[in-house]
């Protein structure tokens, strides 16, 4: 088996645990928040009737209150498990998200800085709107608390088609097109112990009073139950980036259509990138569609491959955050020796200082992580065509 199989593999492995696990955790929440969602509705009515024909009291008040917190838990514990109904309507993504945005946007403190891009031509979903604002505000919520220093907030809104190509980093997905929402942050990051329960309901890493632990686990569900997914990337200390599929109005296509349109070419490409799994997956899908691929694990590794075959290479796709030697760093020394040479970076995270790097060099362009294989090959074929300087 090939190595980017065996990775693809594994992938597959844990998302499929990942799943069912979700999928207990949601059936037993869902059916105890039924339970309890019932009976403080009970206890809310007898409440009001008590208000209604005694004195004003204290205690009821206290009581009332106490009830209603209880109430809305269980209303949020419904969300996830995905025992709520939802208002579907063919709604704009881009212009709906850039709308949530601007609201959202005076509730976050000035150090953080706000970036909104787009694909000129917004994709539509069906979704439910006061959901997708539900989501969004968790996401963005914990950006910000992610980044208590401050920092950079991403959000970006992009047609997305998914074939099997994309199996390995986003196991288990309907073959289609989507339209991703990504918020990303320069916050924290988690590390793998956090990254593998996010989803679970009262899983936090807050202090208490300050997180229920709920926010990623309505996430979850209220996607689920848009027939989307969620896709997480982050790295301690850098940053993270929740990437949302929304399937889009009509998205029925042929697996073998989505695999047709990946649009390859014949050219030489250094691929540099530390993270084995997302190294193999890149390679085997430029291979793929035709491109000849040398493969470095780090930055290092990456300037002495460029070093020992600039003559045949077209382009350098290139991770940002590697150990040692950056992505930008990599960048800098093969700028120096060549002028002309394509620079593709690939990130989950927005880079501030990404333009303050490259300035206004045109060879250059960038593909945010988990990208889709659509996604990458339309970028690398764009970026390949693009006139030299
Ligand atoms: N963008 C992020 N950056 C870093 N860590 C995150 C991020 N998003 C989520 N987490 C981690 O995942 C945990 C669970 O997130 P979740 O939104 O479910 O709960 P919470 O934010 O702790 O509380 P709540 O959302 O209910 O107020 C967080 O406590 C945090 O450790
Ligand atoms: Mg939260």
């Amino acid at each position: 088996m090939a190595a980017e199989d065996v990775g693809g593999e594994r992938a597959r492995e844990r998302a499929l645990l990942q799943a069912e696990k979700m999928e207990t955790i949601g059936r037993l929440t869902g059916a105890i928040a039924q339970q309890f969602s019932e009976l403080l509705g009970a206890i809310l009515t007898r409440a009001a009737a008590l208000t209604q024909s005694s004195p004003p009291n204290r205690d009821l008040d206290d009581l009332k209150e106490t009830a209603q917190r209880g109430a809305e838990l269980a209303h949020k514990l419904l969300g996830f498990s995905r025992h709520k109904a939802l208002d579907l309507q063919p709604l704009s993504l881009t212009e709906y998200v850039r709308e949530i945005l601007d609201t959202l946007r005076r509730d976050l403190p000035g150090n953080i800085e706000i970036q909104f891009e787009a694909d000129d031509v917004g994709g539509v979903v069906e979704a439910d709107p006061a959901e997708v604002r539900q989501i969004l505000m968790n996401l963005v919520t914990n950006a910000r608390d992610a980044m208590p220093k401050g920092g950079t907030l991403h959000v970006e809104v992009r047609r997305a088609r998914l074939g099997a190509a994309d199996r390995p980093l986003h196991a288990w997905i309907e073959p289609g097109s989507y339209v991703s929402v990504a918020v990303s942050d320069t916050g924290t990051g988690m590390n793998a112990a956090t990254l593998a329960r996010v989803f679970e309901p009262f899983f936090t890493t807050k202090a208490l009073g300050v997180g229920t632990g709920l926010g990623m686990a309505m996430v979850y569900g209220l996607v689920k139950q848009h027939k989307g997914f969620v896709h997480l990337y982050s790295e301690t200390g850098q940053g993270t980036t929740a990437k949302v599929y929304f399937p889009a109005v009509y998205r029925r296509m042929p697996l073998e259509a989505a695999e047709e349109n990946l649009p390859g070419g014949s050219e030489a490409i250094l691929l540099v990138e530390d993270d084995p799994t997302m190294r193999s997956v890149a390679q085997g899908l430029l291979e793929k569609v035709g491109y000849r691929v040398l493969a470095a694990m780090n930055g290092e590794q990456g300037l002495a491959t460029y070093r020992a075959h600039r003559a045949e290479l077209h382009l350098v796709l290139t991770d940002v955050i590697m150990p040692k030697l950056s992505g930008f760093q990599l960048y800098e020394s093969i700028r120096r020796e060549s002028a002309t040479i394509k620079v593709l970076f690939m990130s989950g995270f927005p880079a501030p200082n990404y333009r303050k790097t490259v300035g206004l060099d045109a060879a250059v362009a960038f593909v945010t992580k988990p990208w889709t294989a659509s996604e990458l090959l339309g970028r690398v074929r764009l970026l390949l065509e693009s006139s030299p300087r």
